[in-house]
């Protein structure tokens, strides 16, 4: 895991792209994501190379991550994906949120690796988690783009992290604000007059 340093200069030259409006700065470079994405896909060679583990993608921030994690890999994986939803504030203080794409594939007794874009309250995972052990799989691993540094954010697995950063609102490399700016190749940090 690298942990991000909020004060750290970053790369800018790609702040002038269209896509790129509204950011402040970048958190996390296209290099720094390659680098680290290429370790767990190493880290998971090993771990997997003697099984076909299923890698289910959570929808839809992960798709980047999960995109780029797959094909860093040498071994045979499946994909599969899950689309899941909180019903709104109030509720998703409670953990309760609803599927709105379930699984294609039966889980039971396979490997199966989780993969999240950022892991925040935990509550999204936690839930997830406890649905997929139902189903019985041999194993279940969570690997996770980012996970923000909160102390009070639940105890939930999360086998393998890239990167630990601020407990600021990022985008990029998947993650939207308000369905936008999920194709910038990096992690970025929105200029808070965006959103305020
Ligand atoms: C994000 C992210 C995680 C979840 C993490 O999804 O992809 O699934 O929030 O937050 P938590 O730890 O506080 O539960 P979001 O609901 O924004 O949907 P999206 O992936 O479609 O953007």
């Amino acid at each position: 895991m690298t942990v991000i340093d909020e004060t750290a200069i970053r790369e800018d030259r790609l702040l002038t792209e269209p896509r790129a409006r509204g950011i402040a700065r970048i958190l996390i470079s296209e290099q720094e994501l390659d680098g680290e994405i290429a370790a767990i896909a190493a880290e998971l060679d090993a771990e997997y190379r003697d099984d076909q583990p299923l890698m289910i993608g959570v929808l839809t921030g992960a798709v980047v991550f999960m995109s780029n994690l797959m094909t860093a890999m040498t071994i045979p994986v499946q994909i599969d994906f899950m689309a899941i939803s909180s019903y709104g504030a109030a509720t998703r203080s409670s953990g309760v949120v609803r599927i709105l794409k379930d699984l294609n594939e039966e889980i039971e007794g396979r490997r199966v690796i989780v993969v999240e874009d950022i892991v925040d309250s935990g509550l999204t995972l936690q839930y997830l988690l406890e649905m997929l052990k139902a189903r019985q799989p041999k194993d279940i691993r969570v690997v996770a783009l980012l996970k923000k540094d909160k102390p009070d954010a639940i105890d939930v697995q999360v086998d393998r992290v890239g990167f630990q950063i601020p407990d600021e609102f990022v985008i990029g490399y998947g993650l939207d604000y308000a369905g936008q700016y999920r194709n910038l190749p990096y992690v970025a940090v929105l200029d808070p007059s965006v959103y305020r």
